[in-house]
């Protein structure tokens, strides 16, 4: 007879035990159940059990009566039902079982995902000096501030918060984001041009899914930020590499022979190599997107940090035909789990990409939303945003100094005067060496990171990515010096 497998109410462990024998062919489909008297006998349970089990069974299609002749196992269940069942709880093990034929689009995710690093990389123990590019520093936030104005969001939580917004953003976050971009990045736009996204990597999924059709043409700059890649190259864009100068994005360089869809660019402080695109490439740049009737996607990510030379206003606000589609995120300026960033779309566009938003997720999170705003009205981004800079300025100041004073001319900088990382090529010494170098490092508890895996074309000499906001002034110095130790190790 059946055992019981001893979890839960016990009608529950009988309908689990027949229909185990049901989907194991120990009961063959139309044959006879045994009595609900028998079977409460047989288990030692009360007939009332075993009837409430067999009503279950009745209820989703298990058994079946034939009238004045009993109770049956339905005769229906297919075969490959029953004989799918292999472990002994009677749970389907989905994974031996079945092989879903994957869309194109799901064929493209795995292999591309397998190539290209993703932004989240699990460590098995944190390194000391971790100069991993994409963190703001989390002890620099405000957390009270931001916890009190959550709070008090959360404890008053209108019936409006409650309920599904819309999926463009609340208002109130859309006017201070439309306020914000055009005081501190000269973005000319109406909050409702405003879309609120879940972080820059939404904005480019979006884009891809409303703007790229299979075989497109996209040009990324390279080297090139790998999120941006992924996300065109899955939509079946081919995907096409634009050269850079010192001046970032050399249009002049670009295919002719076929129209491009959309242009992807960093002008602000180009991923990875850090170049500033000044003003009159942007115009070359918006002329050249006029000429050959493309879109162009800016990619704002981290622009806020400016430390040297004028800031140049983004390109969206030079743009007068409404061929840029802006985007900018709140991870490097709050925190990265919070997935909120924003796109500021051309008129024509907003209708379709608030459509492709609502469909993948109807909207973010409206409490964090309203959070934010009150947040950003009440004056505690902006405070919040000078001080974090002024951090920032001290670490890259201090990133610079230390590399100049442990490696000297062992080592060329590049992209220093915004955002978040510095680019370090190692002077004569060859780029197959990195992963050893890494090596060593990290157990001097030093994390650093090559560049190559935003190059399609992986370079010779051994860049590394610098990031630097997430350690202190102390422990940048103190991780260069190690770094410099190790390299004189290895040479
Ligand atoms: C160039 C660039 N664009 C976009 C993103 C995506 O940022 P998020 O999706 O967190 O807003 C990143 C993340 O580091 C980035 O470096």
């Amino acid at each position: 007879m059946w055992t019981l497998d001893g979890d839960g109410p016990l009608y529950q462990q009988v309908y689990r035990a027949a229909r185990r024998a049901i989907l194991s062919a120990e009961l063959a489909p139309g044959t006879r159940v045994p009595s609900t008297r028998g079977l409460a006998r047989d288990l030692g349970v009360s007939r009332n059990t075993v009837i409430l089990a067999y009503d279950q069974l009745f209820s989703e299609g298990y058994l079946a009566a034939r009238e004045g002749s009993g109770t049956f196992v339905a005769s229906n269940l297919p075969d490959d039902l029953t004989e799918s069942i292999r472990s002994d709880r009677g749970e389907r093990r989905q994974a031996d079982i079945f092989s879903p034929r994957l869309a194109a689009y799901g064929r493209r995710l795995v292999d591309l995902s397998d190539r290209q690093p993703l932004t989240w990389e699990a460590r098995a123990a944190p390194l000391s000096f971790d100069f991993r590019y994409g963190r703001p520093n989390f002890f620099d936030f405000p957390h009270d501030t931001w916890c009190r104005v959550l709070a008090r969001r959360a404890r008053r939580a209108s019936v409006k918060q409650l309920d599904y917004g819309p999926p463009a953003g609340r208002d109130e976050l859309r006017s201070a984001i439309a306020e914000y971009l055009w005081r501190s990045r000269g973005v000319v736009c109406t909050p409702e041009q405003v879309v609120v996204v879940n972080g820059s990597q939404q904005a480019l999924d979006l884009a891809a899914r409303v703007l790229v059709d299979q075989g497109d043409r996209v040009v990324i700059e390279e080297p090139h930020y790998p999120g941006a890649r992924l996300a065109f190259e899955c939509a079946g864009a081919e995907v096409v590499a634009g050269e850079l100068d010192g001046d970032g994005l050399r249009v002049d360089s670009l295919p002719a022979d076929r129209p491009i869809r959309l242009v992807y660019v960093t002008p602000a402080h180009q991923f990875p190599s850090g170049v500033n695109m000044p003003v009159q490439r942007r115009l070359e740049v918006l002329a050249w997107a006029e000429k050959v009737d493309t879109i162009i996607f800016e990619d704002d990510y981290d622009s806020e940090f400016r430390y040297s030379g004028r800031p140049v206003e983004a390109l969206q606000g030079l743009d007068r035909a409404g061929r840029v589609l802006y985007s900018g995120t709140f991870s490097k300026l709050m925190f990265p789990s919070l997935r909120l960033g924003y796109m500021v779309l051309p008129a024509a566009l907003v209708a379709p990409v608030v459509a492709a938003k609502a469909v993948c997720d109807t909207g973010c999170s409206a409490l964090d939303q309203v959070a934010l705003a009150d947040f950003m009205q009440e004056g505690h981004f902006d405070r919040h945003l000078r001080r974090s800079r002024t951090r920032n300025a001290k670490r890259r100041e201090a990133l610079l100094h230390a590399l100049q004073r442990y490696l000297g001319d062992r080592v060329e900088v590049s992209g220093v005067n915004a955002g978040l990382h510095v680019l370090a090529w190692l002077q004569g010494f060859a780029a197959r060496r990195l992963p050893a170098l890494r090596r060593r490092a990290a157990e001097q508890g030093v994390g650093i990171y090559p560049v190559s895996p935003y190059y399609r074309e992986p370079p010779k000499r051994a860049g590394l990515l610098l990031g630097f906001a997430s350690l202190q002034e102390r422990e940048i110095d103190e991780g260069i010096r190690r770094l410099a130790s190790v390299l004189d190790g290895e040479s």
